[in-house]
């Protein structure tokens, strides 16, 4: 009853306040210290301290403050029913504090709030310990200081990787997601009726890029690639952002020499832009040596029988010429090697009906994976088969109706040209930048099996 009958005012004499984000105060604390200013967020944390005395960490999205508010500021209806999440306007002066977070605290002459929250706040974001809870409140959870900056940095990952394309003169393209051809195989192909016929959802916009290349030179794109995986691992999604690029006229040299050069100069771009936040994530983050280690795909296969690698680890089996190096194993060499590795020279059987073979070796192809330790492939690439003959007999191995690829193939009969280039997944990326171990972690709402919801 008495709380009810606390009653606030904005004071009208006092200055006239800067409206501004948290970011622009710490960005440049001189021009807002001893300022008075209006901000605008959410409850991020929120503190009696007996009753005349208040804590409140507001969060707007670019920044956390500290908010002092003291005597009839704490004594309100609403400062006593204040719930963590709760939005609210906040006008105060801005002070140096070196308790505070961020050295610099609000004191608080009046505020408001815009709307409220509830107690259930706090069952949800408790269970930190049950991972399906958090999933199912992603949209909760992504509030939290830890994930709501792995999203800020994943969106300055991904401005790093279009400046670098920007930089050195690509074009950015936009191909069609839905899409009626395969890319990377039939097994993982989510289908989908497209006004009564059967099309897909993309599994890569490679060939898309592939057609650009006599339009508009190197390309790229940023885009969602689907796939239907069954592996449940913690770098497979169902719907993941695929990062490619296509190059006409180069070598499988120059191929290797572009992926270096785009994962060297993108780390080093995010390190510039924001290196203490990354480094408060992941201290060991450096731009890693070049050139990258190299290694054929029949080294990869003796290295494992070198190393105690096996392909099943309980009856110690080794790995034979012609298997496929899944996930596990190859992390376990990527981490025992601890470097960069550019695996490069899959047998044709191994890989898309697409890929080039090497001109000394027809059954190898001119083909790279990029492991990176602590997450293993993070870019799968090769030069293409630009021959009009050698793609419609690789159609034929591979059983494929030619057909709807007629745009595909015309680029071998008008003006076609040695080129290549490769898919980087995005969300394993952000994985090795941040030190995230799982790929579900730098996602807003991650897709894999079992999941569609939020
Ligand atoms: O090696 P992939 O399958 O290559 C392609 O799709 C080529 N067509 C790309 C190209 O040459 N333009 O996939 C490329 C990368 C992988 O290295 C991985 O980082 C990512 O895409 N990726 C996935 N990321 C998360 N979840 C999945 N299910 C992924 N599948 C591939």
């Amino acid at each position: 009853e008495e709380a009810r009958q606390v009653r606030i005012e904005l004071d009208s004499s006092l200055p006239k306040p800067l409206i501004c984000k948290l970011r622009d105060i710490f960005a440049s604390p001189e021009k807002f210290v001893d300022q008075r200013v209006c901000l605008a967020g959410w409850v991020h944390h929120w503190r009696m301290d007996g009753k005349r005395l208040a804590f409140l960490e507001l969060r707007d999205g670019t920044g956390f403050m500290q908010c002092v508010l003291s005597n009839e500021l704490c004594m309100t209806y609403d400062a006593l029913t204040l719930c963590r999440e709760a939005s609210v306007r906040v006008w105060g002066t801005v002070r140096h504090d070196a308790r505070a977070k961020g050295g610099l605290e609000l004191h608080a002459d009046f505020w408001e709030l815009v709307a409220p929250s509830t107690p259930e706040i706090e069952m949800v974001l408790t269970h930190e310990s049950n991972p399906d809870i958090l999933l199912n409140n992603r949209h909760l959870v992504i509030r939290g200081r830890r994930t709501s900056t792995t999203l800020r940095l994943r969106s300055l990952i991904t401005q790093c990787f279009r400046e670098h394309y920007f930089q050195r003169g690509y074009v950015e393209l936009a191909p069609p997601t839905i899409v009626n051809t395969m890319c990377e195989g039939g097994s993982t192909l989510f289908k989908l009726d497209y006004f009564g016929i059967n099309a897909y959802l993309t599994q890569s916009s490679q060939m898309y890029l592939e057609s650009g290349i006599p339009a508009v030179g190197d390309c790229f794109c940023v885009l969602p690639s689907y796939r239907a995986e069954l592996s449940d691992t913690r770098r497979h999604l169902a719907e993941f952002h695929h990062i490619e690029a296509e190059m006409p006229f180069i070598t499988f040299a120059d191929l290797l020499d572009a992926i270096e050069d785009l994962v060297c100069d993108v780390i080093a771009r995010v390190l510039a832009k924001a290196g203490d936040l990354v480094r408060d994530l992941n201290p060991e983050l450096v731009v890693p040596r070049r050139p990258f280690r190299r290694l054929t795909y029949a080294d990869a296969i003796a290295y494992c029988r070198e190393h105690e690698i096996y392909k099943d680890e309980e009856q110690k089996i080794h790995f034979e010429y012609g298997d496929d190096i899944p996930e596990r194993p190859e992390r376990l060499m990527t981490d025992q090697i601890g470097e960069p590795i550019f695996l490069t020279h899959f047998p044709v059987s191994m890989k898309a009906f697409y890929m080039q073979p090497c001109t000394d070796q027809p059954d190898l192809t001119e083909s790279v994976d990029l492991l990176m330790p602590g997450v293993g492939e993070i870019v799968g690439g090769s030069m293409r088969i630009w021959r009009y003959k050698q793609l419609m007999d690789a159609y034929a191995r591979e059983q494929i109706d030619p057909k709807p690829y007629y745009w595909y193939t015309d680029q071998r009969k008008f003006g076609s040209c040695p080129h290549g280039g490769y898919g980087l997944g995005l969300e394993r990326f952000c994985c090795y930048v941040l030190g995230v171990r799982h790929v579900r972690e730098v996602c807003l709402y991650p897709r894999y099996r079992g999941r569609i919801s939020p």
